[in-house]
């Protein structure tokens, strides 16, 4: 039997994306977020998920190891990958800011020096707004680049913003809405038509 593979990222979002899987009828029975296996199916065997780093899933889609992924809009943008975005869960809703210490302005005649998990999109942003700026890539705890010096400002996701006011940040500008999408690989669109809309169709009728 065909099936399609689905990339779900590992995560603050993946309990409630597979949640949202079985409201729509497609139920993974071993799945669990704790458990160290990568790959399950659905009982009727149509999808075989496997489970993956968030960062990664945008390239195993763009790539076809994966038909299609769950993923947040954040690991989309930054990763460029040439893929279908199709459908926005309205999971993990966040935002991409601009934050730094209370007294941080972006009017500096110097360069600025932006601390990031998102590269990518920090430089687009300042790119867009005309202020030059100079990257450093980090892979978490960013809020601390300003607190200690590493860098002037960071672009990162506030969810709570608990971190932010935890570590005396404040947000500087907003970027963008931020939430889980449903990505689709553009080959698998058309050679797996069927299977993927038939999924498509499915969260969309419990979305509503
Ligand atoms: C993310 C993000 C912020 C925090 C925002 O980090 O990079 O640090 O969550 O959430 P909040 O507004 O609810 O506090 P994550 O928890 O993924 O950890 P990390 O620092 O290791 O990247």
């Amino acid at each position: 039997m065909d099936y399609v593979t689905l990339a779900l990222a590992k995560g603050r979002t993946a309990e409630s994306t597979i949640e949202l899987l079985n409201n729509a009828g497609i139920d993974f029975p071993d799945f669990h977020t704790k458990s160290r296996k990568l790959v399950f199916y659905n009982t009727d065997q149509t999808v075989k998920l496997i489970f993956v780093k968030a960062v990664d899933v945008p390239t195993y889609v763009e790539k076809g190891a994966a038909d299609i992924g769950v993923v947040g809009k954040d690991n989309i943008l930054e990763s460029q990958a040439d893929i279908y975005e199709i459908l926005d869960l309205k999971l993990g809703r966040c935002q991409f800011v601009v934050a730094g210490k209370p007294e941080t302005t972006l009017e500096s005649t110097q360069k600025l020096t932006i601390a990031s998990k998102y590269p990518t999109v920090a430089k687009s942003h300042f790119q867009q707004k005309g202020i030059p700026i100079e990257t450093i890539k980090l892979n978490g705890s960013v809020e601390l680049a300003p607190l200690i010096g590493l860098a002037d400002i960071i672009v990162d996701i506030v969810e709570t913003g608990t971190t932010i006011n935890e570590n005396g940040l404040k947000i500087i500008d907003e970027i963008e809405d931020i939430s889980t999408r449903l990505i689709v690989n553009k080959a698998s669109f058309t050679t797996k038509s069927a299977l993927i809309h038939e999924l498509i169709n499915k969260l969309k009728s419990v979305m509503e």
